[in-house]
Parts: C-alpha cells; structure tokens; sequence
C-alpha cells in the first residue's frame, strides 16, 4: 500500500460565497484526508480557489474593485468556511499565487514546444458562468444547459490546444486503468463521449487581460481551464518535500466539470510528460426542490445557515450519509434535523452518556473473552470508505451502535451494575469513536476525552484501557 495520499477538490470560483455544494466536495475530500491519516499515511490535502477569467472580472467591475482586489475581499470568506466546518487542509492554492502562475508559465512553454498548443480563430457560443463553449449539439438552442441563460457569440483568435491528438491514448487510459473515472456510470458517459470525437480546446483570449500572460504571446491570457487544473500540480512543486505527492491518487470533483478533469486534464499532463492522477470521482448535485443548488439558480444555502441548522459535525455527517457519494441528493434542513435527532442524538449521544453516566457510579472491568461487542467489520469499512462509499460506511457503523444499544438494554447494567459489560459498551464506543472520526472529528475528540483512548487506527485494535470514567457532557442536543 502506498504510503503517500494526495487528495484535492476543484479550486471554486471566488465571485460569491462559498455555500453547501462547495462544502459537500470539500468535507468529502476532508473525510478522505482523516481517514488515510488515521491510516499512518503521509497525506497532502489541497483546496482552493480559481481566481482568472471574464466571470470574475466582471464580478469585480460590478463591485467597483480592480479584479485582485475583488478575489483579495472574497477568498477570506473560503477561508473561514473551512475552519468553521474544521477543514484541515494542507494548502490552500489560489491562482493568483505566484509559484502557481510561474509553473502555468513553463508548461504552457513546453507543450507548445510539442506541438500542442497553435493560434487559431475561434467563433462559438460561450457561457461565461461555465467558462466555456459549447456547440450547437450540446446547446442547441444557444443557452447554456446548465445555467439557462442565453450563450454569447464569442469571435475572437485564440490559441488552441491540440486535445484531438489525444483520443486514443484517453480510450486506452479509460480501458486500462477501470478506476480512473468513478463512479461507473460517469464512466460510460465519458467514454462514449470520447468515442464521438474531440475538438481542440481555447486557451487563451486577448480581449481581457485578467489571466497569466502567454509565455510566447504577451497578447494573450491563459485562463480557467488550463490555468485552473494546473493548480493540482504547481500545490506540489513550491517545496522540495512536495514533490514526492505528485501525482494525486483522488481528485473529487463535482459531475458538472468531470469532462474537463476526465478528458482536458489527462491529455495536457500527458502533452507535458507528467504523471497522470490515479482517481477522478464525480459526485452527484445538491438540489432543492429538483434544482441544482448554485450561485446562478439563487437557491443556495450558505455555510452559516448549514452550520447554524445542527452544528459542524452534524453538517457534515448529513451530507455524506443522506445521499450516495455518486448520486445527487435533495436538501432539506428538515431531513438534517431528522438526521441529528435520531442517528447522532438518540443513537450515537444517548449510548455515550448512559454508558459515561454508569462508568462513572460503578467503574469499567475487563475479565477475559471474546465480547459479542467485538469489531469485525474493519476491513469492510476500509474498502467502502477507499470507493468513496461514505453513506455505506456510515450505515455500518450505525448498525454497530444499534447493536450497542441493543446490548444495553439487554443487560441492563444499571440494575446490575456489571462492570464488565459497562466496560464492553465503552471499548465499543472507542471503536465507533475512531471510525466515526473522519466524519465528525469534534465530537470523537470529545468522546476520546471522556473514554481517555486516543484516536488512532492501533488503538482500534488494542482493547480500551481501564481508567476512570466521568460523565460526559451532552454530545448532540435534540432540536
Ligand atoms: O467549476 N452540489 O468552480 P465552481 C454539489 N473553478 N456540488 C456542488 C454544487 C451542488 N449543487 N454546486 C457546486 C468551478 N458544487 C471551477 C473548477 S477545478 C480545476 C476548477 C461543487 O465554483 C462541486 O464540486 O463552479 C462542483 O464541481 C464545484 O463546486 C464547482 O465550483
Ligand atoms: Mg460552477
């Protein structure tokens, strides 16, 4: 097993702020990075945010600032997101970040060295809340199919990169490596859109200046696509003890931009000799009421509103347990509260203090045997989580603490005051506790405390130690 885990999210665009679907991607990615960390693995976790091009110049213009200054004012709201959702990232990139335009700079030298990348004239329909063109297949009657609003005319020189040259190798990477798009479905998609032919991609534009400069053409930005999945790479080269992270071994992206991770991203790492990325796993949509939840729809739900519904932990549990990491799912704050309620409060909670309650009036004792409390069911919650099966690892781990339940009100220590099982029911909250860490690390922290265990993959094997108990304070409140 590789000791290395590089994992990111896209880097979102700065022109609002963050809301619920940007944090979906990013507590996905968090779990992610916990879980291998918990592991021993040496884990580089990279988020950031995407900051060039039209659409956020014109953000800019309408706020009456220059377009750095504009980014300067919104990223901090990033920022803050993150913490308050208890993000441990290890770098968070934007591309204005010097390091990332000089690497943008090279490559862009060297794949225009090989042949890839030549000036042309491009005439198409483009949407600026996408970035990106689309043909008269895709959007036949010129608006932009994800964002509903009319597509502009855009006629302009342009420089290309030769993404054509590349079907071939991409429909030998797809058959060869069965993993590199997950989930399956999304596979075939692309796969089969791969098979209908590809167009060479625009890079560049010369009628705004708001991107990195093109090496060999001052007349010219890169921008959005070629600029914004090169992030991925330059996170890895500003430091020597990087380096050794390079290539990512899981990129979660949402389905909306798995053509440009799945296609656009392996043929210019490639064209630049690079390695290419083990996994690219596209998650489904956040909705509500059936649409797309986003900035454009006017529909989305801001970090504050989803943290100040049921807390943290409790968000983030939510997101991964309501909907299959593939599928999209539809948001509800009253779903999130049944959620809380029952699973996190009355399951989860309720275990926690009447077993503390208990440990504290009458102690923990360990006798020798085998407990029907014991955990089998490690590797299988292994497998789920390193397929992005969150909702499957989660319900396992549900079961457990059902079981747990059921094992107490069976024994009833509170009549029997039977240290031994008291002491079987805390060495199974410890097992719950480190496994359900990656998705709510406040609260395992808590749990941890009150159990004295430390959160650690060994101490998932090694049976809890006896110490003292005291009560502990109320984990979930019922709203
Ligand atoms: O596309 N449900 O940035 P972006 C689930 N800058 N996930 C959602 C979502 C929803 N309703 N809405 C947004 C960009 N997301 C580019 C990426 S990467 C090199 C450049 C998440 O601000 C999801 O991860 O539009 C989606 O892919 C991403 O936010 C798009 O963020
Ligand atoms: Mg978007």
């Amino acid at each position: 097993m590789a000791k290395k885990f590089y994992i990111t999210t896209p880097i979102y665009y700065p022109n609002d702020l963050p809301h619920l679907g940007h944090a979906y991607t990013t507590i996905a990615a968090d779990v992610l990075a916990r879980w291998n960390k918990l592991r021993g693995k040496s884990v580089f976790f990279v988020t950031g945010t995407d900051e060039h091009g039209k659409k956020i110049a014109l953000s800019a213009e309408k706020a009456n600032k220059s377009p750095k200054q504009f980014v300067d004012s919104v990223v901090p709201k990033f920022e803050e997101a993150w913490k308050k959702l208890n993000i441990q990232y290890d770098r968070f990139i934007r591309t204005t970040d010097k390091d990332h335009e000089i690497i943008v700079s090279k490559i862009l030298n060297k794949v225009h060295k090989s042949g890839d990348i030549y000036l042309g004239n491009y005439e198409g329909l483009y949407c600026t809340s996408c970035e990106a063109y689309y043909t008269k297949k895709d959007a036949p009657d010129s608006v932009c199919p994800i964002h509903k609003k009319p597509l502009d005319l855009l006629k302009e020189k342009s420089y290309f990169f030769r993404l054509s040259k590349y079907q071939k190798f991409l429909l030998d990477l797809y058959k060869k490596n069965p993993d590199f798009i997950s989930p399956k479905s999304r596979r075939k998609e692309i796969i089969n859109r791969v098979k209908a032919g590809l167009t060479d991609f625009s890079i560049s534009r010369s009628s705004f200046s708001w991107g990195i400069p093109i090496p060999f053409d001052k007349n010219h930005v890169t921008y959005v696509w070629f600029d914004a999945l090169l992030n991925y790479y330059s996170a890895t080269q500003s430091q020597k003890k990087l380096k050794k992270f390079w290539p990512p071994n899981t990129q979660i992206v949402g389905k909306d931009i798995l053509w440009f991770h799945a296609v656009y991203w392996p043929a210019m790492l490639k064209s630049a000799g690079l390695k290419l990325p083990e996994k690219i796993f596209a998650h489904g949509w956040w909705t509500i009421s059936g649409e797309k939840m986003g900035k454009s729809a006017g529909n989305a739900i801001s970090i504050d509103s989803l943290v100040s519904i049921a807390g943290s932990d409790s968000a983030r549990y939510f997101l991964l347990r309501e909907a299959s990491f593939g599928d999209d799912g539809d948001f509800s704050e009253k779903m999130l509260v049944e959620r809380h309620n029952s699973e996190l409060a009355n399951k989860l909670g309720n275990l926690v203090s009447r077993v503390s309650t208990l440990a504290e009036k009458y102690g923990l004792d360990k006798k020798a045997g085998i407990s029907p409390l014991a955990l089998k069911f490690k590797n299988q919650i292994a497998k789920h989580l390193d397929s992005l099966e969150f909702d499957k690892a989660l319900q396992i781990i549900i079961r457990y603490t059902d079981k747990c339940n059921e094992y107490i009100q069976d024994k009833k220590p509170w009549e029997t005051h039977d240290k031994q099982v008291l002491y079987e029911l805390a060495n199974a909250i410890k097992n719950i506790s480190i496994l359900l860490s990656p998705f709510i690390p406040e609260t395992a922290e808590k749990i941890a405390k009150t159990f004295n265990f430390k959160i650690s993959l060994s101490e998932l094997d090694k049976p809890l130690k006896i110490s003292k108990i005291k009560k502990s304070e109320i984990l979930f409140r019922k709203i």
